[in-house]
């Protein structure tokens, strides 16, 4: 998944994208779930492929449902019990952010018009919006204990009564800090789908 060549191969299909997602049933589920006039917002992004999963299942369900992406461009850098820099060559491509690669892909999947992205900190994005206006945020940024903490106590308060706060990676073998921050912060999370967790707020 690095090199240039890799990022630079033609992308029509959120499938297409490099990335790491697996759990595009939870993306259903969540579509299924929740009326028109929802607003999902995935934190952490990369470079689309999770997200324009998301937009595609919202499309075909010919749903009313706004896809906001957050994320810096600028990768997490090394962490995890490898301490990789897994994004590195993909802010090294940009020459020191991801933003053209993420919004080519979007564009290029079709969802150009339905999805927004937001170029910024997790908990400064948080910030922009009003307390209980959001449907659904999940959330895959940095996954050390302390970033996962910060992310919880930014977003759950944006969630309306009723929806949904998740995160990606709830493996304690690999990711121990995101399983123990969901622990401490949201202690009525539950596993789900693959690799996910989960709290109805
Ligand atoms: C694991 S990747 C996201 C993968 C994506 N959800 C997918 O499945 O295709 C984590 C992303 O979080 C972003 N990130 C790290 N720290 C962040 C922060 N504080 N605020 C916003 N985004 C951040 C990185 O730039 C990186 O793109």
């Amino acid at each position: 998944m690095t090199g240039s060549a890799t990022f630079d191969a033609p992308v029509s299909h959120w499938q297409d994208i490099p990335g790491w997602f697996q759990w595009r049933d939870g993306q259903s589920e969540a579509v299924a779930h929740f009326p028109d006039g929802s607003r999902f917002v995935e934190v952490g992004v990369y470079l689309g492929k999770s997200l324009c999963s998301l937009a595609e299942v919202v499309a075909d369900s010919g749903r009313d449902i706004t896809v906001l992406g957050v994320d810096t461009c600028r990768g997490s850098g090394p962490e995890g019990v490898r301490d990789i820099d897994a994004h590195g060559p993909a802010v090294e491509h940009g020459a020191g952010t991801m933003a053209g690669l993420l919004h080519r892909n979007v564009i290029a999947c079709g969802f150009a018009d339905s999805v927004q992205i937001l170029i910024s900190d997790s908990l400064r994005a948080a910030a922009l919006f009003p307390d209980a206006s959001l449907t659904w945020v999940h959330l895959d940024a940095r996954h050390d204990y302390d970033s996962v903490i910060a992310d919880i106590e930014a977003w759950r308060p944006k969630v309306a009564a009723g929806g949904w706060l998740s995160g990606d990676d709830y493996d304690e073998y690999a990711w121990p800090g995101v399983v123990a921050a969901v622990r401490d912060a949201v202690p009525d999370a539950a596993r789900w789908s693959t690799n996910q967790w989960r709290v109805t707020l």
